[in-house]
């Protein structure tokens, strides 16, 4: 049951990436639920698939439209925009969830490793948001949400090259933000901290093999709200972000991190 009216988003194309995983499909969720024409992307095709007939089942009138891509692919990401505008008309809003972690820790650090995280978590999120803002431009109108982290606001134990990739998209959605509202466009990013999914379990249980405790016991120590956030609760901060409720909102981080991280 959608918290916002089932027309909030009437009439606008989003753009999901990352629709596959986790908060992805359940952003994709909401905004079908708020009337929102949506194309869901990610690489695996029978997952988007899977997904777009998922909410066509609870909503019959749903506009899902599915493309699979490797974002980290030029040639994929023109596609997909084109395809995406074929089907829909311009896109109007912009939800960047696609991300990988890895890394680790310094001295464990490979160059490999380290460029795959910053090539998609970065330099592909930013290049796909320069095409699909040239369409918003022309409009003068947008919105656009990037998917950081807590670990984009402050240091994490193994985050050298994730954490480095989501700061990255911090500094870049705050001077994005700068540049697009001259153009009708606002840019903001959610930050989470460990969020349940198979990405947020992964992490917490290697904070707690490295602290020798259990997941239940990190969660406990590390968030005052004692749990994890959903991905739901994600989603429903993207969606508010992307209303013209949020008009005078540009450039933030919003942070849901369970009282974790307060400043
Ligand atoms: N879970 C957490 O605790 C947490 C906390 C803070 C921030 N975040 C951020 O939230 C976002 C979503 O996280 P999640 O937990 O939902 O993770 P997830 O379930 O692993 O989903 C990741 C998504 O990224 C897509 N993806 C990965 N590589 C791609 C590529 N080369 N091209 C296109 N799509 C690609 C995946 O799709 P395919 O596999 O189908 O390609 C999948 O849809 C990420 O940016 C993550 O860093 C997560």
């Amino acid at each position: 049951m959608s918290i916002f009216a089932s027309d909030a988003l009437k009439g606008e194309h989003v753009l999901v990436t990352g629709a596959t995983g986790g908060i992805g499909s359940e952003t994709a969720k909401v905004l079908a639920e708020m009337g929102a024409l949506i194309t869901v992307t990610g690489r695996r095709e029978d997952k988007l698939n899977q997904m777009a007939a998922g909410i066509r089942e609870v909503m019959p009138d749903a506009d899902v439209f599915t493309h699979a891509a490797d974002l980290g692919n030029e040639e994929e990401r023109n596609k997909l925009v084109k395809s995406a505008e074929k089907a829909y008309g311009p896109i109007t809003l912009l939800v960047n969830h696609a991300g990988i972690s890895g890394g680790g820790p310094i001295e464990q650090l490979e160059q490999e490793d380290m460029e795959r995280v910053m090539h998609l978590n970065y330099t592909s999120t930013v290049l796909l948001t320069q095409l699909v803002y040239e369409s918003m431009k022309k409009q003068q109108k947008g919105a656009i949400v990037n998917v950081t982290s807590l670990s984009g606001l402050r240091g994490t134990y193994g985050g050298t090259a994730y954490a480095g990739s989501k700061f990255a998209m911090t500094g870049f959605t705050h001077s994005m933000a700068l540049e697009a509202i001259e153009q009708g466009v606002r840019v903001n990013a959610v930050s989470p901290g460990f969020v349940d999914t198979n990405m947020g379990r992964a992490s917490a249980e290697k904070k707690a093999d490295r602290q020798g405790s259990s997941l239940s016991e990190v969660v406990k120590a590390s968030i005052p709200s004692g749990r994890m956030t959903k991905s739901r609760e994600v989603a429903n901060t993207i969606a508010f972000l992307l209303t013209d409720v949020a008009e005078n909102i540009v450039g933030e981080s919003v942070k849901i991190s369970g009282g974790s991280v307060l400043r």
